[in-house]
């Protein structure tokens, strides 16, 4: 058995749960739109072609932003090509994906799809193949109300009042030699100036993100963020982080501590940010978009050899490609991402898990199929769900696990928020233990704990090991109830089975 003890005091706050911390993303990938979100002829597809058991799982799982068509495909993708009469949209190669794309889901589609999910948009532009004059014709096409081109096309297309988009990516990961239109950040840094220039001018209103660093150890990070925000600092408003983390070679004791990369990285984000700041002697901050964040299995050979068959088999469409089947393991480690998130909260302003549905995603389907939630669905949806309020600084004295690749790492990994409207405070904890339960002590200053509103966990049902996972047939890493959750004098008393995953939910008085 280990132990922890957790602190919260209802003075000490980072700030307020920013709304979109629990975002999403789209892209034209693999099965992420065709035969994931969008399958005309399945059994459940709404008029509009959208799976409505998959629109289900979306809103259960609760998203509140989605980023959307990508990603690699977007530095190669015309927007124009998704919009109009869809019999006579182009049918074109994806050179990102290996892809023949149809276009026959595109912008107007995924707005209408968003209405019903409940999300709000993160439109990304391509600044990969295209430039200044395609940014702000999207913008125009998008935003205006009417009485220009574009504008009354979008009209004459079929959405009578604009979009109102206010949320755009000036590309995507242009610091990765892999991507269509590769750039150096001098080049990335000038065009992303001009084309949100060009894109204020139509509508001043929107809010922007410039790429960062594909990932922290790309060999231009740090550089990449300073050159390119030196820039744009006055065009924008929030710089992008990308992360994916797996398990390498069977250390799980370091997998489980990849949050404390993901803390680095963004702590590295933000000196930057800062440091560019001070020099410019800017007033504003530039706060940050984690807007691909997840557990991801590139495999090496593994992925090569998917690659080659996907190139071998000629364009197809839609092929599958990463879908990924996660573990109780990956779910423990997502838990530990959404902690980080939250807790960074004050800077951290969006962040996207990637992706929403087959494509690494916590959402499969199977074609003219069922849809399942995957083991990483749970902790996404229960705090984007109960995160609410402020967050809460937690102080925390864990037992400790030696790591491999990072240091050690507390035992217990936790974040919490108070809603103060509804008298509730919310603990997300993970034990990242493979062998030993936590026993953990959580004393609150301020606040006099009432009732358990709710105590749940996610753990490997009986008789499973850590690589149990879902599937079509059997979801079985599923929430239970949490049972020996106690109010003490000073807070709460609970125990964590090891590698698990818990929110406990109570309702709070003003001590
Ligand atoms: O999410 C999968 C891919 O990962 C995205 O297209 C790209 O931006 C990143 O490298």
């Amino acid at each position: 058995m280990t132990s922890a003890r957790i602190t919260l005091d209802r003075d000490f706050t980072v700030g307020d749960v920013p709304h979109r911390l629990f975002g999403s993303f789209v892209e034209h990938m693999g099965r992420c739109v065709y035969t994931g979100i969008f399958e005309p002829g399945h059994p459940t597809a709404n008029e509009s072609g959208f799976r409505t058991d998959v629109l289900d799982l979306v809103r259960e799982l609760g998203p509140t932003v989605v980023r959307y068509p990508g990603g690699n495909f977007v530095s190669g993708y015309n927007w124009e090509d998704g919009v109009g009469p869809v019999d006579q949209r182009p049918r074109r190669l994806d050179g990102a994906w290996h892809t023949l794309e149809t276009n026959q889901f595109g912008l107007h589609e995924f707005m209408d799809w968003s209405r019903l999910a409940n999300v709000e948009v993160m439109q990304a532009i391509n600044l990969g193949t295209r430039g200044v004059d395609a940014a702000r014709e999207l913008v125009e096409y998008a935003n205006h109300p009417g009485g220009t081109y574009l504008s009354d096309l979008r009209r004459k297309n079929g959405a009578e009042e604009p979009f109102d988009i206010r949320l755009w990516c000036l590309g995507n990961e242009l610091d990765g030699p892999w991507q269509i239109g590769h750039k150096t950040p001098t080049e990335y840094g000038r065009l992303a100036k001009e084309a949100a220039k060009a894109m204020r001018y139509v509508d001043p209103t929107i809010e922007l993100v410039a790429v960062g660093s594909s990932n922290s150890g790309m060999p231009t990070f740090g550089e990449w963020e300073h050159t390119v925000l030196s820039h744009v600092y006055d065009e924008v408003d929030y710089i992008s982080l990308h992360a994916y983390y797996q398990e390498h070679d069977g250390d799980a004791a370091s997998f489980l501590a990849s949050a404390l990369d993901m803390d680095h990285f963004i702590e590295s984000v933000i000196a930057t940010a800062d440091a560019v700041r001070a020099r410019g002697r800017h007033k504003k901050h530039i706060n940050l978009s984690f807007d691909e964040w997840n557990v991801w299995y590139q495999r090496g050979k593994e992925t090569e050899d998917q690659e080659h068959r996907v190139k071998e088999s000629g364009w197809r469409e839609h092929p599958r490609l990463i879908e990924d089947e996660y573990t109780m393991t990956d779910a423990v480690v997502v838990g530990t991402f959404l902690n980080s998130l939250l807790r960074h909260g004050d800077r951290v302003h969006i962040a996207n898990q990637a992706q929403l549905v087959n494509v690494i995603a916590p959402i499969r389907t199977e074609e003219n199929g069922p849809a399942w939630r995957q083991a990483i669905f749970w902790p996404f949806a229960r705090m984007a769900a109960l995160a609410k309020g402020r967050i809460l600084r937690a102080s925390v004295t864990s037992d400790r696990v030696e790591t491999t690749q990072y240091s050690d790492a507390d035992i217990v990994d936790v974040s919490a928020t108070w809603d103060e409207e509804n008298s509730r405070v919310a603990l997300f904890l993970a034990n990242r233990s493979l062998d030993d339960a936590a026993t953990v002590e959580v004393a609150l200053h301020g606040f006099r704990g009432d009732r358990i509103v709710r105590a749940e966990i996610l753990e490997a049902p009986d008789g499973a090991d850590r690589h149990v996972s879902n599937t079509a047939a059997d979801e079985r890493v599923v929430l239970r109830p949490l049972p020996g959750v106690s109010i003490t004098d000073g807070g709460l008393t609970l125990t964590l089975p090891a590698l698990s995953w818990a929110v406990v939910e109570v309702t709070v008085a003003k001590a």
